[in-house]
């Protein structure tokens, strides 16, 4: 069928084919570029966490002189010689504090801390989460674990026990009683320095194939593909179509007796056309001297 419709229409289906085509090699690279930002995002976001964490353990907790209505959560209570009360907040509590004024602010990722071994039942693991942290704990050179689903994007990055977590962490019986006495003695504890504590996990919502779309198609990129088509179509017109029909014209005519019409030759060039009309101008020629031969014969 193709072969019998005209060159301008088979050309104009084989364009749309190769934008087509262009396009969906496009996508396949933005989706990699995509995530590639997403992970980005989301590995920064957990490089905060880490150092906000290292800063708390490292001084052991961070003490506050009073209790924010909306976090009203606290570790261990110290009073002084006024009336005053303190409160201490470890790096997980303070993390998932941080966490939650962090979700309510314009940023688009969400983080929280999580562990296999959670003393608080808020930081409970979901399914990605469980197989991240099997994932890290049978893989210690593994830096972050990733996966895209219910329209979002999900990191997860290892958190490793150092020696100011063994506090906490180590043997309960240098535990701050304060933890012993909220927790208990027997909820992780007993790791050591390099021990896969638990994850940091942060969350995107993800670029969506209309966000694509969107930024794709824009009136620039529209307007510079109608050129890209109707640079194609009048070139095609001009150089081919054009000169084939006109070509067919004069040779119908030279066939119909018209032997003098003149040909534009151009010797030399490398065109293709200009070939086709030099083919037809030579068998122009070689009819006229049979014709001749034939009438000098007859005569
Ligand atoms: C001052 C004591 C203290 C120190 C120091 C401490 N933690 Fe914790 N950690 C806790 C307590 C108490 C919890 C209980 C959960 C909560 O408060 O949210 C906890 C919870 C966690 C959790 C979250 C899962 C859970 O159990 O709910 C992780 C992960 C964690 N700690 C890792 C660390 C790491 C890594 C360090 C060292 C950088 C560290 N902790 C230092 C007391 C401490």
């Amino acid at each position: 069928m193709l072969s019998r419709s005209s060159i301008q229409l088979n050309y104009s289906l084989m364009f749309i084919v190769t934008l087509a085509l262009v396009f969906g090699a496009l996508f396949i690279g933005i989706h990699q570029l995509k995530t590639r930002q997403l992970r980005n995002e989301a590995m920064a976001v957990a490089e905060q966490v880490v150092a906000f964490r290292a800063w708390i353990a490292n001084t052991g907790v961070v003490w506050v002189d009073h209790l924010a209505p909306e976090f009203k959560d606290f570790l261990g209570k110290r009073t002084s010689g006024t009336t005053e009360a303190f409160y201490s907040k470890n790096p997980a509590l303070a993390t998932r504090e941080l966490s939650e004024i962090v979700s309510q602010t314009a940023t688009r990722a969400t983080f929280r801390v999580t562990s296999d071994e959670y003393r608080n039942p808020a930081n409970a693991p979901d399914r990605f989460e469980i197989a991240s942290l099997q994932a890290f704990k049978k893989d210690r050179d593994l830096k972050y674990a990733d996966n895209l689903e219910g329209g979002y994007y999900r990191y997860t990055q290892p958190i490793f026990v150092q020696q100011s977590c063994l506090k906490c962490h180590g043997d309960p019986k240098d535990a701050p009683p304060e933890v012993i006495e909220k927790y208990g003695d027997k909820r992780a504890f007993g790791y050591k320095v390099g021990d896969v504590r638990g994850i940091i996990s942060v969350k995107l919502p993800d670029v969506t194939l209309g966000d694509v779309l969107m930024s794709v198609l824009n009136p620039y990129t529209l307007g510079l593909i109608a050129l890209a088509f109707v640079l194609n179509f009048s070139y095609t017109q001009r150089a081919i179509i054009v000169r084939l029909k006109g070509l067919a014209r004069t040779t119908e005519r030279i066939a119909n007796g018209e032997l003098d019409l003149p040909l534009e030759t151009k010797p030399g060039s490398r065109n293709e056309m200009d070939h086709v009309t030099r083919a037809v101008d030579l068998l122009r020629n070689s009819v006229v001297v049979a014709i001749k031969r034939l009438q000098k014969n007859l005569s």
